[in-house]
């Protein structure tokens, strides 16, 4: 059974560089003097991270962390953790940075795990949200894009691990060839 796969423009390059360069700006000025660190959400939050660093105007360190719950367009269900961060967080402000917030699962594991360091402040920053993220006990703080139920791929989001190099943001349709011509 052969597979054909549609992208969509979703978020164009320039739609997503303003987008960035807001919220570094609201981040920057949340943040005046405090010295943050972002902890960026691997793999998928990289090309985003790396665009916001260099918006902000003030002063920051990095991390990274890494957990798994997807397997292609499925959520598992079940969080990870498969790479801890490297730093010492306690007393630090927080920043965690994902790509995109779906049901919420990896972000309420993530910040759970990250808790227990005792930062002194944690918020988080995403580039896209669903609009059907189910109601979490904690603020998403700075949030880029919301997305309906589409699957995306493109700027760091992938779709088997492909994809993550597209410059914009696509929907990704999944269609088989010989599904279709059962359907006539
Ligand atoms: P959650 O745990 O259900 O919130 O899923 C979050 C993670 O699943 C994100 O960090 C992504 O890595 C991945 N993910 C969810 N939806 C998509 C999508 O549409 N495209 C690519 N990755 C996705
Ligand atoms: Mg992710």
């Amino acid at each position: 059974m052969s597979e054909i796969k549609k992208l969509s423009l979703l978020f164009s390059k320039e739609k997503i560089d303003i987008k960035i360069t807001e919220l570094a700006e609201e981040i920057s000025k949340s943040y005046n003097s405090r010295e943050p660190i972002l902890i960026g959400v691997l793999n998928g939050s990289f090309i985003f991270l790396a665009d916001l660093i260099r918006k902000l105007s003030i002063s920051c360190t990095l991390d990274f962390i890494k957990a798994s719950s997807y397997s292609g367009f499925l959520s598992t269900g079940k969080v990870e953790l498969v790479k801890d961060i490297s730093v010492d967080i306690k007393n630090r402000h927080v920043i965690l940075v994902e790509d995109i917030i779906d049901s919420g699962a990896t972000i309420k594991f993530l910040r759970k795990h990250l808790m227990n360091f005792v930062p002194r402040s944690f918020s988080i920053v995403t580039l896209l949200k669903r609009q059907k993220t189910a109601n979490l006990d904690f603020p998403i703080d700075f949030i880029g894009f919301e997305v309906k139920e589409e699957f995306v791929v493109g700027f760091g989001l992938d779709f088997d691990q492909k994809y993550r190099n597209l410059g914009a943001i696509y929907t990704l349709n999944q269609y088989f060839k010989k599904n279709e011509l059962e359907r006539g």
